[in-house]
């Protein structure tokens, strides 16, 4: 196994939440890391170079990725859809590698939801030649248990599509961020290209999820059980991007939640968090 294949990043979207913890790790691994954001970014990670790019402009986004190597999409809400744009500048630009915005669920050979929305753009991807690399994580445990995702844990209710006993997977966004980092400046560039890799820092059933939330809090939960149908009923009238949580309350309540068999395996001593620990570390009853 050759180490650096690839040394110099771009990631698009590093304002955000996992865009800052990959360019915090590539950073780290001493790579060059630049930032491409509608802004000029302030406050942000030492070392990171930021582009101020317009999703539009095609030429500023070439201009932007010359010289970069891979391109780290972590787009999110209404950037999604520019991600055929950014592959395209990339493409013209000599990017060698493009992760897209994945970060959850497996998506390839979906249809349905935010998971059909991205895998269009790996057939996207596959049309004008530019290698992918998905990184599939399951759900974020240091992020997923608020009320926003239908996890309330001050007032001890969860929302429950489905009977519960579908599993899921859940990594914290910096052991993702971490394993990430490693694979993409160790593993050889034919070893990444048109590649998925699978991690998991947990895997429990959504009931096993609520009894860790319970053990946490130490109280018993209430659950608001919902109906799938009547849930993708609001989904179609409200739109996906209004209706991420219900969407993915469907997704985990029809099995699409798990990895399947992982990855973890690749990064040697790479221990990630477990739910129990996760909420321990992240959360605050
Ligand atoms: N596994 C999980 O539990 C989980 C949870 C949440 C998200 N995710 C996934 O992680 C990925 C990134 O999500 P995130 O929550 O980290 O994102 P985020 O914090 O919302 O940040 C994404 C960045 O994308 C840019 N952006 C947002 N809207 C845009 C638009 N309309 N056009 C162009 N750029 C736009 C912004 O950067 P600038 O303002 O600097 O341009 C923003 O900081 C997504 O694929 C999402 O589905 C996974």
């Amino acid at each position: 196994m050759s180490r650096n294949a690839y040394n110099t990043f771009a990631v698009a979207g590093a304002s955000g939440s996992i865009g800052q913890a990959i360019a915090r790790e590539l950073l780290a691994r001493g790579t060059n890391v630049t930032a491409l954001s509608r802004t000029t970014l302030k406050d942000t990670v030492e070392g990171l170079e930021v582009r101020t790019v317009d999703y539009s402009d095609k030429t500023s986004l070439v201009e932007a990725l010359r010289g970069v190597d891979v391109l780290v999409s972590t787009l999110s809400g209404g950037g999604y859809a520019t991600q055929p744009a950014l592959a395209d500048a990339a493409k013209e630009a000599g990017v060698k590698l493009f992760a897209p915005s994945e970060f959850g669920m497996v998506t390839e050979n979906t249809t349905y939801g935010l998971l059909g929305a991205k895998a269009q753009l790996h057939k996207y991807l596959e049309s004008i030649g530019l290698p992918y690399v998905r990184l599939y994580t399951g759900m974020w445990s240091d992020v997923i248990f608020t009320p926003f995702f239908g996890y309330d844990l001050a007032n001890r209710r969860v929302k429950l599509a489905g009977d519960g006993s579908a599993s899921q997977s859940y990594t914290s966004e910096f052991d993702a961020a971490y394993y990430f980092a490693y694979i993409l400046t160790h593993l050889p560039a034919e070893r990444l290209a048109w590649s998925s890799f699978r991690l998991e820092g947990d895997r429990l059933t959504n009931l096993e999820a609520v009894r860790a939330l319970e053990d946490f809090v130490g109280a018993n939960f209430e659950i608001e059980w919902e109906d799938t149908e009547a849930l993708k009923k609001k989904c179609e009238d409200e739109g996906l991007l209004n209706t991420i949580p219900e969407n993915l309350r469907i997704l985990w309540a029809e099995g699409y939640g798990t990895v399947g068999k992982n990855d973890n395996d690749l990064v040697p001593g790479w221990k990630p968090l477990t739910v129990a620990e996760a909420l321990r570390e992240y959360y605050t009853v």
